[in-house]
């Protein structure tokens, strides 16, 4: 897809994965609404990104856990800018708790900003795209998805992920007659606001976490491919960590 002129929407784009994808995008000539809750890291990032913008930067105050604000931001950014050509929705909390002491506001938090945040900002942009037959929709999953059972301490977190993925697999193919592509990215632990809280890790395992760039890469990657194909999901996980990797750290002793 040629990102110059194109109309996007970004979720969560003031800090981490977000707002580095937001200063690829802008570089390369897009139109971009971003939202985020906080105005006063909103209004910096937005003065960060226009200074490599050639296109429209535009920030939306939103707490994508309130379908008003969600209906707000897509009515701003379609009276802003127009039609809107790609959403990435990218807002995302995380929150680790043994179960039995996670508060029960926390996992209403979590559902509505990392589930409905996702779901409902896409039944908002989909009719239009499904009018002019063609748009992109970019989420940031978790690669916490792809072990299974989910990660102990993480299991509110990564299983609400786990249904966001399977709601995302099923929209593809709903969404693929339509000229929409929609995918997904399972990006494992990434330097960010997000995990900079993360207490007990090793040095060596923190030099190891990725940057927001590898995740944009993939962002970029899934913008770029023909119009007749569309990457489904995308993950990229770091190497060498204990983080997301399903292996079993004993071995059996070889048959004679
Ligand atoms: N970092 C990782 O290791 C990692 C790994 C896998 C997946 N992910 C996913 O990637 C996404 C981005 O993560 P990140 O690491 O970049 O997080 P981050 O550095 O904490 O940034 C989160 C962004 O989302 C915004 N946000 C949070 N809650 C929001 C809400 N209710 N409404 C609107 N905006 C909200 C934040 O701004 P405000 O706080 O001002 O609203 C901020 O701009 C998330 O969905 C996360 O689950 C991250």
């Amino acid at each position: 897809m040629e990102l110059n002129g194109k109309n996007v929407i970004i979720t969560g784009a003031s800090r981490g994965i977000g707002k580095a994808v937001a200063l690829r995008l802008a570089q390369e000539g897009a139109n971009i609404v971003i939202a985020a809750r906080d105005q006063k890291t909103l209004d910096e990032a937005v003065a960060e990104i226009k200074k490599q913008a050639t296109g429209k930067i535009i920030g939306v105050s939103t707490d994508v856990s309130k379908l008003d604000d969600l209906k707000k931001l897509h009515a701003t950014a379609v009276a802003k800018l127009g039609e809107i050509d790609v959403l990435i929705n990218n807002a995302g909390v995380s929150s680790q708790y043994p179960f039995d002491q996670q508060p029960l506001e926390d996992i209403e938090r979590l559902v509505h900003t990392n589930y409905l945040g996702y779901v409902r900002l896409i039944r908002l942009v989909i009719p239009a795209m499904i009018a002019r037959k063609q748009g992109a929709i970019i989420n940031m999953v978790s690669g916490s998805t792809l072990v299974d059972p989910v990660p102990r301490t993480f299991v509110t977190y990564s299983s609400i992920k786990v249904g966001l993925r399977a709601f995302l697999k099923g929209l593809f193919w709903e969404m693929r007659d339509h000229g929409i592509k929609i995918t997904s990215i399972l990006p494992g632990v990434v330097d960010t606001d997000l995990t900079d809280k993360l207490e007990n890790i090793a040095q060596e395992q923190r030099d190891r976490l990725m940057s927001a760039n590898s995740v944009v890469d993939m962002v970029m990657f899934a913008l770029s491919v023909p119009p007749n194909a569309c990457p489904l999901e995308l993950a990229v996980i770091n190497q060498q960590t204990p983080w997301t990797k399903p292996v079993i750290d004993y071995s059996q002793k070889q048959a004679k």
